[in-house]
């Protein structure tokens, strides 16, 4: 029997994880499947008591069930418990256990990209205080950032945040500017930026020339904030490296092979990204 695996959510069209996943099995010539399954909040606990049943060696979680599996699962990991959210599901012997690879996703990018982007020791900022910031956050600081500077429009979200960890600074939304002084990376985890969402308003006069300046945002590939930091000359690293490097870990614990991120592969998502 086919190796099953599937990404649920609600909806669940634009989700690309079947476009990765897919040319992976197709590459690796490996007997399996990975489906989109629209599962409403009200269904998601009986989806996932079902999982074993329905032959699925475990599934990619998106919005808006990240949060709610971790209280549906066997067992969820340290790391997606400190992060609140799972997108990595998968069974371990009967047991339904849960991880978050969105940190290892946005580092292992990072690293490919700018390797040497913490070599200067200098503090981080990062803008928002969303799912995918506390991800980035809790990579950042396990990568030794010394000084984290976060920013985010509600400031109780930021403050709460920051709370767990001490390198970690908040700065007022209006003060996002400033907070960039003597930076070596920004990093946008907001929607802002993104098709069809307001811009993000920010001025990079006070990053640093040397900074990386990375957007998780992925389309339009080249956001706003991106190609302002390309004309001042900094580094740029675009959010589809982590959308990517997200899945791997995903992939070898339904199929058994540890995948490789490649350019055809990026390439193929870039098509698509076109397409649509
Ligand atoms: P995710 O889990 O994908 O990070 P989220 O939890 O909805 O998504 O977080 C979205 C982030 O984008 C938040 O930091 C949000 O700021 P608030 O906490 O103030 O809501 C930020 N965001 C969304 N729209 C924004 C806007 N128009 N201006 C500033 N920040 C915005």
């Amino acid at each position: 029997m086919s190796l099953r695996a599937c990404v649920i959510g609600w909806p669940i069209e634009h989700s690309r994880s079947p476009l990765i996943h897919t040319y992976w099995l197709s590459q690796y010539e490996i007997d399996g499947v990975y489906t989109r399954e629209a599962v409403a909040p009200k269904d998601l606990k009986s989806f996932l008591n079902r999982l074993d049943e329905a032959g699925f060696a475990g599934c990619n979680v998106t919005v808006p069930h990240k949060e709610k599996v971790l209280t549906l699962v066997d067992h969820a990991d340290d790391l997606a418990r400190d992060i609140g959210a799972a997108n990595t599901l998968w069974l371990d012997g009967g047991m339904l256990r849960a991880t978050n690879t969105d940190a290892y996703g946005f580092i292992t990018h990072l690293e490919r990209t700018a390797p040497n982007w913490n070599a200067a020791r200098r503090p981080a900022a990062v803008l928002g205080a969303g799912g995918a910031a506390r991800a980035v956050v809790r990579a950042l600081a396990d990568a030794g950032v010394d000084e984290i500077r976060l920013s985010n429009r509600t400031r109780a979200r930021a403050d709460a945040l920051g709370g767990a960890i001490s390198r970690l600074t908040v700065a007022d939304w209006r003060d996002r500017d400033r907070m960039l002084a003597a930076c070596g990376l920004l990093v946008n985890t907001t929607q802002l930026g993104m098709t069809g969402e307001p811009a993000l308003e920010i001025v990079l006069d006070a990053l640093p020339d040397d900074a990386v300046v990375y957007d998780i945002v992925y389309a339009p590939l080249e956001t706003e904030l991106l190609a302002a930091a390309r004309r001042r000359g900094n580094r740029v690293v675009d959010g589809l490296g982590m959308l990517l490097h997200q899945a791997v870990p995903g992939f070898e614990k339904w199929f058994g092979v540890r995948p490789e991120v490649s350019d055809a592969l990026r390439n193929l998502l870039l098509a698509d990204l076109g397409a649509r």
